[in-house]
């Protein structure tokens, strides 16, 4: 019986490929707890810290949401009302709300800030975004394709785009469940390769592969699930104008997907904009999942909580 009690939730590459399965199986048992109306209160009298540098809808709700859900509660800590904002140091408001909650999700910009919290902590952190992964977007986005291709390991995703933290942490997760990832970005733009390095070292082990192309066409040839994300996310706003040059030809469009399986599915972890990385007939069309999507950050992250925490 494996337990994940007490562990950080930095990345998907820190968790063993039984224990990512564990995690996605957990998510769709308390989403049918969850649907059955049926009670499932794991988190009685916990409480979440919640510390968000950057904005966010999702995030914020669903994990609100999860811990009212679970039993719990959550608590909403933005910069204006936290002395990190006014430098206190990771370290101390580390030590200091351990003594308070029983767990510390957070979203900001750098991974480290991320780790350095879990290193201070005696509680369990989890990784609400950073400029380097998003590890509770992709365990959602796992859960969705399985619900609509009933499998996961030997399907064929298609990442369009900007070599960011959701192509990160998609190379990450889609290795440790045996699928395919192709990621195309242009020159200036691919992802990190030191992650792309540690991907394929786990999709080895899973017997799956990572590449990384410059040609959307190539990346989406028969691929199942297309991906894609904003061109320019959040703390990259100044550079929008460079970044529609750099990926106008990287737009998921109806032409594009023509060259994948008939049956594809397509994912955005949103916020989308319309017209630039996809446009309105896919993302509002027939394959999109993007709603099945969002809703399953609620499900995937009862699961986080309920199994760390
Ligand atoms: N996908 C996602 O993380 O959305 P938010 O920025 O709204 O939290
Ligand atoms: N890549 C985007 C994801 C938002 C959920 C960003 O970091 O802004």
């Amino acid at each position: 019986n494996m337990s994940l009690k007490g562990r950080d939730l930095l990345t998907l590459h820190d968790f063993t490929v039984e224990e990512v399965n564990l995690l996605l199986e957990e998510g769709a048992r308390i989403k049918a707890l969850q649907k059955a109306g049926i009670p499932h209160p794991y988190l009685q009298g916990k409480t979440l810290a919640m510390i968000f540098q950057k904005s966010s809808t999702r995030t914020r709700v669903s994990f609100e949401v999860a811990m009212f859900q679970l039993g719990g509660h959550a608590l909403f800590l933005s910069p204006r009302d936290i002395q990190m904002g006014r430098g206190e140091s990771v370290a101390d408001t580390a030590r200091a709300l351990s003594r308070f909650v029983d767990g510390i999700m957070i979203r900001t910009f750098d991974q480290n800030e991320v780790e350095e919290l879990a290193t201070y902590a005696t509680i369990p952190v989890i990784n609400g975004l950073t400029d380097l992964t998003h590890p509770c977007q992709i365990l959602a986005d796992l859960m969705t394709v399985k619900e609509h291709k009933g499998t996961l390991s030997g399907l064929k995703l298609a990442y369009i785009g900007d070599g960011n933290n959701i192509a990160h942490s998609l190379m990450y997760g889609c290795a440790k469940v045996g699928m395919k990832v192709a990621i195309a970005s242009p020159d200036g733009y691919k992802p990190n390769a030191k992650v792309v390095e540690l991907a394929k070292q786990d999709a080895l082990l899973t017997g799956t592969s990572i590449e990384v192309v410059s040609d959307p066409i190539e990346a989406v040839k028969n691929a199942d699930v297309i991906v894609t994300d904003v061109w320019a996310s959040m703390g990259q706003e100044e550079e929008q104008k460079i970044r529609e040059k750099a990926f106008a030809a990287y737009q998921v469009n109806e032409e594009l997907c023509s060259h994948a399986k008939p049956d594809f599915i397509f994912l955005h972890c949103l916020p989308a904009h319309r017209g630039e990385e996809v446009t309105a007939e896919i993302i509002d069309g027939s394959h999109s999942v993007v709603w099945d999507e969002a809703e399953n950050r609620l499900h995937a992250q009862k699961a986080v909580l309920a199994m760390l925490v």
